[in-house]
């Protein structure tokens, strides 16, 4: 039988002609010239000034917060839902990161649980705009403006997202992008840094390479680190940004398709998406809580492969110290669930997974109406 895998493998015959090309053509490996090429395909793909490559998105977003000043005896505000990097990268930078709980309907910040939470320390809002959906963002920036913290976009999962015609990611002082192996385009690791502030760059490009103005002149400005890129993963990342396009409008098709099969299923429910602009990264569904982990055991049967949503935050070992009022991350993890979302995925595979899903929940409602 068939495997249907969560996500798949994203190699292409083009990836790896780029590959051999590359090391026959005796690059230098590090960061150079491809990378500076992969930087500006992202900067015209998403109209951001400066993109700057990292080795990962968690190191970008740590790079971002110190480029900023925020450090040691600071506060940044990031969701009780996200992937538990948000949090890290501002613990990583020294600096605490405030736990605040988010909206149910599209998943990010809760705006008025964010008011609540500033104190004299904040000196940020990490804004995610989880799997490509996005708040009112307007609303974000003139709190931030108001209150004068930087706004961070967290936009790992919204490469091909755009609220009003701009990319996510492009709207605060910056914004970060990630392409770890299951985002919609991949160089095994690798993480983007968005901003329109010259200053900034700067100050970015000093960090992430030991503080020094350029390679090969060892006169140190500030204290850094060594968090370049490298070419050998940019050429990969050259391919694959080719290939965005498309990918974006599969996953569009991807998601209305499981949709239209599901919608009318009782037991499923959709989270409010606007398709046009958002780009989903992974299919996302919510279930009854007390079906979700034999949904997943019945799917693996049938050879599906599905992941359930992230913790909450501050359920989690390095936090459980955090208490607040987080009812709707808690409800939300404990829902939420990710089907097959390659871009790979045939209507066929599709089908087949919508397939199971109505024959559990319709077993299980025939189960609970005899009970
Ligand atoms: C919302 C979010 N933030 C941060 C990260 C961390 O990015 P990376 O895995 O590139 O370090 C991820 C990774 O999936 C993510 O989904």
């Amino acid at each position: 039988m068939k495997r249907i895998n969560q996500i798949e493998p994203w190699i292409g015959k083009e990836e790896k002609d780029a590959v051999v090309e590359y090391l026959e053509s005796g690059g230098w490996l590090t960061e150079f010239k491809k990378t500076k090429e992969l930087e500006q395909m992202i900067s015209d793909y998403t109209g951001s000034k400066y993109s700057i490559m990292m080795p990962n998105g968690t190191i970008a977003l740590t790079v971002a917060l110190l480029a900023l000043g925020i450090g040691k005896g600071d506060e940044v505000i990031v969701p009780n839902y996200t992937m538990i990097a948000s949090a890290n990268s501002v613990v990583m930078a020294g600096a605490k990161p405030i736990l605040v709980d988010i909206d149910p309907f599209n998943l990010c910040l809760d705006l008025s649980k964010v008011k609540k939470a500033f104190t004299k320390k904040t000196k940020a809002i990490m804004l995610v705009t989880i799997n490509g959906r996005y708040p009112d963002i307007e609303k974000f920036k003139s709190l931030a403006k108001s209150k004068k913290v930087f706004l961070i976009e967290d936009a790992a999962q919204s490469l091909g997202s755009k609220c009003n015609g701009k990319h996510l990611g492009t709207f605060g002082e910056v914004g970060m992008l990630s392409f770890s192996m299951p985002k919609i385009i991949t160089m095994g690791q690798g993480g983007c840094l968005l901003t329109d502030n010259e200053e900034l760059y700067k100050k970015i490009l000093l960090l992430k390479d030991f503080g020094r103005k350029s390679a090969g002149v060892d006169t140190h400005e500030v204290m850094g680190y060594n968090f370049k890129f490298n070419d050998l993963q940019a050429v990969i990342g050259i391919e694959q940004m080719k290939k965005l396009p498309w990918r974006v409008e599969r996953k569009k098709e991807i998601f209305k398709k499981y949709k239209s099969l599901l919608v009318k299923v009782k037991g499923v429910q959709f989270l409010e998406t606007n398709i046009k602009n958002t780009a989903p990264w992974f299919i996302d569904i919510l279930v009854p809580e007390d079906k979700k982990e034999s949904l997943i055991k019945f799917l693996q049967e049938k050879n599906i492969g599905t992941r359930p949503f992230y913790p909450a935050i501050h359920t989690q070992n390095p936090y459980k110290k955090n208490k607040g009022d987080y009812k709707n991350s808690e409800k939300i993890s404990m829902r939420g669930l990710w089907l097959p979302s390659s871009s790979f995925l045939s209507d066929e595979d599709i089908i087949y997974v919508c397939n199971n899903i109505k024959e559990f929940f319709h077993e299980n409602t025939l189960h609970s109406s005899k009970t």
